[in-house]
């Protein structure tokens, strides 16, 4: 079920559901005996995409580039910089002054579904505490409604007097989702939901998701680092690196023709069936260098892992650039490095 042309051009005519504009997230670091402020870490920063309804954005990079911090804030669970978040045009500051309202719009589901659920309570019985917490006081609707959310996630009614140890991965996947759903979300921001799944699980919760969207009119932040699921369930896709945005496009056209050198190191790390592409893929890789989050780098910060990197690089911070429609880079030196393909 790959995505169609025409679904594209249906997404093209609507409206933002997430509007991100130079948003930074900034942890203190604490130490010694008063736990005072020694350093900031700046897990996100200054990184801007919107996400349009009906959508899914794919954000991708390595552990540690902001992926999840990006995701938390957008739902006020990572302190943001005022102004920087809109979801469906209203201001993440608004939306935090009532809490109902900020869950009605934007839900969160994680990797762990274990963790979310309380391992006493029957699977029932927390869909329905999902549905009480958010207004349905009268039991019978609830009980009505909590066995239509185990059917529109593909589990069986019996599921609902099971407890989570009874379950697979997949099912308590489900689970998370079908508690998620209980708010009526517009948005939900899925936060390596699949990673921690076998992959023919994988794809039957990847098959799933995509239902809903269409069913349900969501939109998604698809948070991973695996980019073959990436490929299969997004739209766009944004490739993030040390908390700031690298590149951004359609996502055919990222995978096909990606235009920043970090982009490029990413899909060579993908493994290929055909063994020549994955040799050359294997030359194409470059060696990402560890780095720390609360030092400022003056000029692009990929230039100590980047082959092409000059004084220019070292002296000025890119910008990011229009390099086609809806196609952004920021890298300086983008239209000279070599074609690269994952086909
Ligand atoms: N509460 C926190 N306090 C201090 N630093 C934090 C906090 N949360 C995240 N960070 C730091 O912010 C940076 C970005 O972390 P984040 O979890 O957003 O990365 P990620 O891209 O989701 O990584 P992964 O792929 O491993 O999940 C990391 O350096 C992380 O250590
Ligand atoms: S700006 Fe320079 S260092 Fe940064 S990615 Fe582009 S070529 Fe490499
Ligand atoms: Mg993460």
């Amino acid at each position: 079920m790959k995505l169609q042309c025409t679904e594209k051009e249906q997404i093209a005519g609507k409206g933002k559901a997430i509007e991100v504009k130079n948003l930074e997230v900034r942890f203190p670091v604490r130490s010694g005996l008063f736990r005072r402020e020694t350093a900031v870490v700046r897990a996100v920063d200054g990184v801007t995409f919107d996400v349009v309804e009906g959508e899914t954005v794919g954000l991708v990079g390595e552990s540690g580039s902001g992926k999840t911090t990006t995701g938390r804030s957008l739902l006020g669970l990572a302190p943001a910089i005022p102004g920087s978040v809109r979801l469906f045009g209203r201001s993440l500051e608004e939306l935090m002054n009532s809490r109902h309202d900020l869950q009605k719009i934007g839900q969160l589901v994680f990797q762990d579904p274990f963790a979310s659920l309380n391992p006493r309570l029957a699977i029932g019985a927390a869909i329905s505490e999902a549905l009480y917490v958010h207004g349905m006081k009268d039991k019978s609707a609830r009980h009505e409604r909590m066995f239509e959310l185990l059917d529109q996630v593909g589990l069986r009614p019996e599921t609902a007097t099971r407890y989570p140890v009874a379950l697979s991965g997949g099912q308590r996947q489900r689970v998370a989702i079908a508690r998620a759903l209980a708010v009526e979300p517009r948005i939900m921001i899925l936060d390596e939901v699949v990673s921690a799944l076998d992959v023919s699980i994988q794809g039957q919760i990847l098959n799933l998701l995509m239902d809903l969207q269409k069913t349900q009119k969501l939109s998604f932040l698809f948070i991973t680092h695996d980019l073959s699921v990436v490929r299969y369930v997004s739209h766009r896709v944004v490739v993030m690196y040390r908390g700031c945005l690298m590149e951004e496009g359609e996502t055919e056209s990222v995978f096909r023709n990606p235009k920043h050198p970090y982009t490029h190191s990413l899909l060579s790390a993908v493994p290929v069936p055909n063994p020549a592409t994955q040799r050359f893929k294997r030359k194409m890789q470059i060696r990402v260098e560890a780095h720390n989050l609360t030092s400022v780098t003056v000029g692009c910060r990929f230039q100590g892992s980047c082959p092409h990197a000059d004084d220019l690089c070292r002296n000025q911070e890119p910008e990011i650039l229009e390099v086609s429609r809806r196609h952004r880079v920021a890298c300086h030196h983008w239209a000279k490095i070599p074609d690269f393909s994952v086909g």
